[in-house]
């Protein structure tokens, strides 16, 4: 039987009672079409934290950075002219925090003039281009929901002047979303709600999207991978791709300083000998207080989402089994009487793999210390901790004029 068929299926049952025979027969059809076994994963609520045996990773340090600046600049400007770094920009997301309904990037970061997101985004993406003297290809990842809703605003917006024949668009898959009994949602009388699969997919999606043949065209062999939400970030930091190089890594993440063990923030730390990311709710008490001699925390360095990855290896890797993460969520559906219901807190599960689950694929990864005031202002929620507020104040520290 397939589990849109069992008997706790309400939601899909209810839809079923008030549909004509033709909407059913496409209900049908569509439900017949999507892979239903992600909910496997519900039984065990994350299948990632059985771990292994973790150990500190040493990052390269701001000091260390500043006295090698000249090295590291040298070899990143030379790789991003000679056309081998390309970007990616992770906006496939829903920002449910955020409680938008056109995508995150679109909004208005300004407070006295017009500022948005994707614009603060391309313009700090502007300032190497401007150095490099070349352009870099940009590629965005989008979904069905917000896809066209993004072209649309980045083509009215003349792609805030970066130039358009570097920038590609490509969608992400989607998966159907849950209440906490395993009970698919409806979005409509004829679809169930699915949403977007998480941000680890991405290189996956590029190549079902034809993408492979135009970062190999290019010649691109590194990849800087970012997340929408945070406006101070760096993207194709020259001096994070020459370290990178530099140091011989095949990956690296940019990292800040812990501001207390207790921080919610995913550590990049070792693995089995392998660089991985634990979640803060991973951490043991023992873990998130251990000190080196110096009396700095032994595992100090949390990820920003904003990664670089050796092409050749995302290659290797792409058709890799990613972990998935069941991840509550408010999820807008149907209810049994037919009423459109938009819930306030998080309803059910939808299913993720995460971007961060990649570095563990990798051999090495380069811890990159960035100077958080400086590089990371995420804004997943309008008011409170990493939201619109506290981003408008660091991006006025760093004297962008809102
Ligand atoms: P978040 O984990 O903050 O998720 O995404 P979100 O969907 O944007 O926001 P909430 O949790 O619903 O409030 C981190 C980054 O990963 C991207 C987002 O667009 C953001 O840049 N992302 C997330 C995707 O590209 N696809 C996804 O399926 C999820």
């Amino acid at each position: 039987m397939h589990i849109w068929e069992e008997e706790k299926q309400c939601y899909i049952k209810a839809a079923m009672e008030r549909n004509s025979l033709e909407e059913n027969a496409l209900l049908k059809k569509r439900l017949d079409q999507i892979d239903w076994t992600v909910f496997d994963h519900m039984k065990r609520k994350e299948t990632v934290n059985e771990r292994g045996v973790f150990a500190p990773l040493a990052a390269v340090e701001i000091g260390e950075i500043r006295a090698r600046e000249e090295e590291f600049r040298k070899i990143g400007l030379k790789t991003i002219r000679e056309g081998k770094v390309g970007a990616v920009l992770l906006a496939g997301g829903q920002g449910t925090r955020l409680g938008l309904d056109k995508p995150k990037g679109t909004l208005n970061i300004g407070v006295n003039r017009e500022l948005y997101l994707f614009e603060q985004l391309l313009r700090n993406l502007m300032d190497v281009t401007e150095e490099a003297g070349v352009s870099i290809p940009l590629y965005i990842m989008t979904s069905n929901i917000n896809g066209q809703d993004t072209m649309d605003f980045l083509e009215k917006h003349a792609y805030f002047g970066y130039s358009k024949e570097y920038i590609k668009f490509f969608v992400q898959e989607m998966e159907p979303a849950c209440d906490y009994e395993g009970r698919v949602y409806m979005e409509s009388n004829t679809e169930p709600v699915m949403s977007p699969n998480g941000n680890g997919g991405w290189f996956g999606s590029m190549v079902n999207a034809g993408l492979l043949a135009d970062i190999r065209a290019r010649g691109i062999e590194w990849i800087n991978v970012f997340a929408v939400d945070n406006c101070l970030q760096r993207i194709a930091d020259p001096l994070f791709v020459g370290a990178t190089i530099a140091y011989g890594c095949e990956s690296g993440a940019k990292v800040v300083k812990k501001a207390a063990p207790d921080e919610r923030i995913g550590v990049l730390c070792k693995e089995n000998g392998k660089p991985s990311i634990v979640e803060y709710y991973e951490m043991t008490e023992e873990m998130a207080t251990a000190r080196k001699e110096n009396g700095e925390l032994s595992y100090s360095f949390g990820v920003i989402l904003n990664y670089l990855f050796s092409e050749k290896k995302l290659e290797e890797i792409a058709n890799a089994k990613m972990p998935i993460h069941v991840v509550e969520k408010q999820i807008p559906y149907i209810d049994l009487e037919g009423n459109e219901r938009k819930p306030e807190k998080p309803n059910g599960y939808k299913f993720e793999t995460l971007v961060l689950d990649m570095v563990h694929m990798m051999e090495n990864c380069l811890p990159y210390e960035v100077e958080r005031d400086r590089e990371f202002a995420p804004i997943k929620n309008l008011h409170g901790v990493d939201s619109l507020d506290t981003a408008r104040e660091l991006l006025q520290k760093c004297g962008v004029k809102l």
